[in-house]
This record gives C-alpha cells, sequence and structure tokens, in this order.
C-alpha cells in the first residue's frame, strides 16, 4: 500500500506534491521521492524515512518544474531504503506506482538482456524500462498499452516523461487511481482524500483504464487505447479538519472521540421519533436472504467475528465470517439467497476488495460497511452502510472498529425484526439500551489511571494472552491485535474454553493475561478458565462489568469494572480498556503510535 500523486500546473509543483505526500503517510511511510520535469530533464529526489526527511532535501526546496510526481512507499519488494523508493526513472521515463507486479522477475531478465540497467531491488523498475523500449518505436499510447498488456498483477501508475513536456499518464489494474481538476492544472492520486485538499471535482479510474493528464483537460482510454468518456462526481467539499488538537497521538484523539462516533452512528441510523430502525433502500426482499457470510481483514474480521454472534442471537440466519485472504482463494460454494458483507474502514483493501470481487462474478449480493464512501469497495457494491466515523488517521483502529461493530449490530437489529425473529416488544428495548451506549463508552473511558499503571507489564512479558468466550471471543482477539502493533510485543487472543487443549501450557509465573468475564451467560466458565490460568502463575487482569454480586476468586492481579449495560453491549464497553491498555503499553515505549512499524492504514497490496 502506497501513496500516489501528480500534479500538471501552470506554476511549480514541488511543495504542493510534497503537502499532498504528507497527507498520504497514512497508505505507507518507509520513504518517500518526487520528481519532477524542467528545463527538458528529469529531477529526482528520493528519502529513506517520514517525507519530512524528503521536505528538509535542500534539492527539493530548489526544485523546478510545473509538472511532477511524487509517492510514499510501504516496501514489497526491495528494503525500505532511498535507492527503492520511488519514483523510479530513466533518461526519459519516470514512474511512481502502487501494487504487484508479479511477473517482474521474468520482465527484468528480458530488459536486461536489451540492455537496460536496473538500480533497485524493486518490481516497479521494470515498468520504466518497458516504456522506455516501447517508446522506441511506438507513440506515448500504444507505449503505455503495450507495457500493460505485459504487466501482470496490481498497479496504480503515474509516469511522466522527458520528451512530453506538457502530460502525466496515470493507470490503474488493482489499486486505486482518481484524477481531480483544478483551476489551470490537474491531478492524479490514490484516492480522493490524497487530492481533498486541492479539489472536490474527482474521476475515477477503473481497473484496465489509463489516462493522460494535460493542465487543462483530460483525455482517457479503455485497455486498447480507445478514447473513454468518464463521469466528472463532485464529492462533498467539506475537507474535515485533521489535526490532533490537544491530543498528543491521533490515536489518543480517535479512541477519546468513541462516543461521538456512536451517536453520528445512531443518528444516521436510528428513527428515534418512531423508536425504529432506518435501513435506507436496502435493495433486497428480507425473504430473498436466507443466508449471510462477512468477510473483512484485521481489527475488519473482528467486527464481522462480532457481528455473528449478534446475527445468531438475534435472527435465524446462517452466518460464517470468513478473512478475506483466506476466502478469495477458497473453493467457495455460492448460493443464490446469500448476501455478502465486505467490511473496511478505507474501502480499499485489497484482499477484501479482491473478495468483493469474485462475489460479484458469481452474481451475489453485495453489501459494504466502510468508512470512506468513495472508496473502491463502497463503489463497487450494490448497497453501502457507511459507519460515519470521521477520517481515522492513526493505522490502529480504534474509533471505526466501533464503528464498524456500531452498524453491524443494528443491521442485525432491523434483521431480526424483519424476519420476525425478535418480536417489536425485544427489539424496542434493545434500541433504548442502544441509546444509552454513548454515555456508557464516556464513563468507561474514564478508566484511565489503572491501565496507565499495568501497561509495562505487558512490555515486560515474553508474551501475554487475552482470553473471552462468546461475545468477548472477538474483543479478545482485537486486544491482542492492537497491543501486537502497537507495542510489537507478542499477545494472543484466544478463546477461554479452548486454553486446556493446548495453550495452557504457555502459561508460566508472572505471565500476564487479561481476561474478558462480564457477568453474562458465559461468566461462570470464563471464571473457571481464569482460575486455571492463575494456578498456574498467571497475573491476570480481570476486565468485567459493575455488578453487586462479589467475584469468586482470588489472587487476581487487577480488575477493571466497565458500566453495565444489556449483555449484546458490553463487547463495545470491554474494548476500550484493551485500546488503552495497548496505547500506553506503547507510550512507554516511545513507539510512532499513530505510524507502528511495517504497517499503513490501507493495505492495497495481496
Ligand atoms: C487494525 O488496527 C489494523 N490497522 C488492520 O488490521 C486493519 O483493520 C486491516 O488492515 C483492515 O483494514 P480496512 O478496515 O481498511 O479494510
Amino acid at each position: 500500500m502506497c501513496g500516489i500523486i501528480g500534479i500538471n500546473s501552470n506554476k511549480p509543483v514541488s511543495s504542493t506534491i510534497v503537502n499532498s505526500l504528507k497527507k498520504l503517510e497514512y497508505r505507507g511511510y518507509d520513504s518517500a521521492g518526487i520528481a519532477t520535469l524542467s528545463s527538458g530533464l528529469i529531477n529526482e529526489v528520493k528519502s529513506e524515512g517520514r517525507v519530512d526527511n524528503l521536505e528538509k532535501n535542500s534539492l527539493v526546496q530548489n526544485m523546478e518544474g510545473t509538472i511532477g510526481i511524487g509517492h510514499v512507499r510501504w516496501a514489497t519488494h526491495g528494503s525500505p531504503n532511498s535507492i527503492n523508493a520511488h519514483p523510479h526513472s530513466s533518461q526519459n521515463v519516470s514512474v511512481v506506482h502502487n501494487g504487484i507486479i508479479e511477473n517482474s522477475t521474468l520482465l527484468k531478465k528480458f530488459l536486461v538482456n536489451k540492455g537496460h540497467k536496473f538500480k533497485s531491488q524493486t518490481d516497479t523498475e521494470v515498468i520504466v524500462h518497458l516504456i522506455s523500449e516501447h517508446l522506441k518505436t511506438d507513440n506515448i499510447v500504444n507505449s503505455i498499452k503495450k507495457t500493460l498488456k505485459s504487466l501482470h498483477g496490481s498497479f496504480a501508475l503515474g509516469i511522466i516523461f522527458k520528451d512530453q513536456p506538457d502530460l502525466i499518464v496515470g493507470a490503474r489494474r488493482g489499486s486505486p487511481l482518481a484524477v481531480g481538476y483544478g483551476p489551470n492544472e490537474n491531478y492524479l492520486g490514490s484516492d480522493s482524500y490524497a487530492l481533498k485538499s486541492m479539489t472536490n471535482k474527482i474521476t475515477y479510474l477503473n481497473d484496465g483504464e489509463f489516462c493522460i493528464i494535460k493542465k487543462d483537460h483530460v483525455e482517457f482510454f479503455n485497455e486498447d487505447g480507445i478514447k473513454i468518456n468518464k463521469k466528472v462526481l463532485e464529492l462533498s467539499s467539506t475537507e474535515e479538519k485533521y489535526d490532533k488538537g490537544d491530543y498528543k497521538h491521533f490515536m489518543a484523539k480517535e479512541i477519546e472521540e468513541q462516543p461521538i462516533t456512536l451517536k453520528n452512528g445512531i443518528n444516521e441510523y436510528v428513527d428515534k421519533s418512531n423508536n425504529d430502525i432506518n435501513i435506507y433502500n436496502f435493495p433486497w426482499k428480507i425473504n430473498e436472504i436466507s443466508s449471510l457470510t462477512l468477510i473483512g481483514c484485521g481489527t475488519a474480521y473482528h467486527s464481522c467475528l462480532m457481528a455473528k454472534y449478534w446475527l445468531e442471537e438475534l435472527t435465524s440466519l446462517d452466518v460464517s465470517v470468513d478473512i478475506a485472504s483466506e476466502f478469495r482463494y477458497r473453493k467457495n460454494r455460492f448460493k443464490k439467497d446469500s448476501l455478502y458483507v465486505f467490511v473496511s474502514q478505507s474501502g480499499e483493501t485489497a484482499d477484501t476488495y479482491a473478495a468483493l470481487d469474485l462475489c460479484k462474478q458469481n452474481n451475489m449480493k453485495t453489501c459494504a460497511v466502510v468508512n470512506v464512501i468513495e472508496s473502491s469497495i463502497a463503489r463497487d457494491s450494490e448497497f453501502v452502510l457507511p459507519i460515519h466515523c470521521g477520517t481515522e488517521i492513526g493505522v490502529a483502529s480504534t474509533k471505526a472498529f466501533l464503528g464498524q461493530i456500531l452498524i453491524l449490530y443494528i443491521l442485525s437489529l432491523k434483521i431480526g425484526l424483519w424476519r420476525k425473529d425478535i418480536n417489536k416488544e425485544t427489539f424496542s428495548k434493545k434500541l433504548k439500551d442502544l441509546k444509552e451506549l454513548p454515555k456508557m463508552v464516556e464513563k468507561t473511558l474514564l478508566t484511565d489511571n489503572k491501565i496507565q499503571s499495568i501497561s509495562g507489564t505487558f512490555n515486560e512479558a515474553k508474551g501475554s494472552m487475552f482470553l473471552g468466550r462468546g461475545f468477548s471471543y472477538p474483543i479478545a482477539l482485537e486486544g491482542a491485535l492492537k497491543l501486537k502493533e502497537l507495542s510489537y510485543v507478542h499477545a494472543e487472543g484466544y478463546p477461554a474454553g479452548e486454553m486446556k487443549h493446548g495453550p495452557l501450557a504457555l502459561i508460566e509465573e508472572g505471565m500476564p493475561v487479561v481476561v474478558l468475564a462480564p457477568r453474562d451467560n458465559y461468566y461462570k466458565k470464563t471464571i473457571s478458565n481464569m482460575q486455571e490460568v492463575i494456578a498456574r502463575g498467571a497475573k491476570v487482569l480481570l476486565i468485567t462489568n459493575k455488578s453487586k454480586d462479589e467475584i469468586v476468586s482470588e489472587n487476581i492481579w487487577e480488575k477493571i469494572e466497565v458500566e453495565s449495560t444489556n449483555a449484546d453491549l458490553l463487547p463495545f464497553l470491554l474494548t476500550i480498556p484493551l485500546q488503552k491498555l495497548a496505547y500506553y503499553s506503547a507510550l512507554k515505549k516511545g513507539y510512532d503510535i499513530d505510524k507502528p512499524r511495517n504497517l499503513a492504514k490501507s493495505v492495497t497490496v495481496e
């Protein structure tokens, strides 16, 4: 997942490109680079690490040129250094790329035999030399067309040419790419978010298409090099403020924003005056759906798993969940009365997008639960349920997770009522509890100081376990993921009842174990599992909900009690201390909380 920007203007572009790259760092931040055209030459500057390092380079500060491309990288081929940073350039062509060229080794051999010299270890560099090779005998459209047809794999490309000082070429297959329109200048970007600070007039390229961007107009072509017309969309021009405010990190702000996130979601879907839920324009008759499959990656997969428990509780549907990168290669049995739900904060995750594409090829019903409504997954699904969280910058997802499970809970409730699996009385009671949820989360956010003090224990341990049963099990997985991706320490989410089938062997004196044991139907069983790990020396952090009943156990290292509410909603509250635990652990280690190593916010490669 890398970020691309291109600008064709009548004024110098380097500083605008660098500023745009800063907005794209959520897509990758191993290295960054820029190339412009000036005085008939391609000028290229690249740097390892953040865009700030590129900006500090004096060559960038004095960079001329009214046409340029820029790139932030998340390494797929070749280590994250300035040689492998993009753009990659030959004498007459410079390219930025997001995606993976799967036949690059073969193409490199062919090009080396033709005398081309390679400088980097990247797959991208073959594109530069292929275009240069075709330009020896062909015009630009044919050279691009032939190059693209010879590439296997995925790409979003930005290309500039020494001998074509008035244009930028963009091309897309499998990785998102958008064109933006400005006054006397036009743009190329990985997504609308990259372009939003310059324009709200956007055209999205579809797979196989490429474009030629001049400063006063843009031409689009299909994969055969035939000119095509494309729609210009006008996006909501409100560019939200993305700053951290008084918070040290975006993640801290986004954790604290969760009551607002939930209020927004409830306001969007709950009709308070009629005590009902509005799922506007649901395109199917509910009796056309007898099973439902939820698909996502990472935190979004945990949302899917959480939804499975609710759907099984509130409806009589057959429900399955799958990790997108598994689903897309599985020998699936597609049934026409199945609804496929794709959960994705960014709406650009390559594996989830590929799973959606596979379902569409099989004429399945598709629904997207996303935060970015202009995203590829949203655009290509039949029906979209936005989560309305506002931009989430922190790579570790927090408010988007709660936003996802909120919308999935609301959908579960509504389907249960539509199918008469729950009656209006049950529905209304649950809806009434739901409306109180933001307040409950607000109170739970106050459980702060104890977590701060115990977070260091997780940093010093060899590893930790997060245990839960039933509704708490997906939350245990999510809590473990948060700690892993922020503190870089091993943590494993596990079904509490499964420990005795092997992982109990991991438990040793002083090992921190988080046990999620709210007073629900699984409480007693989970407390017994908790005793099993305490008996073997574990330091147990018990997270439960407030209750007048005493906890029947001794030797608990620490206990956190969240607010009490309807059992359906306890997962929302149990999540909060786990997000804070991961945040404070990483803070103690001095790690980059908003941009953890090796990760990116939008994973647009498989
Ligand atoms: C979660 O904290 C991670 N950043 C990651 O697991 C993320 O949830 C996953 O990559 C899916 O992203 P998406 O929701 O944008 O599809």
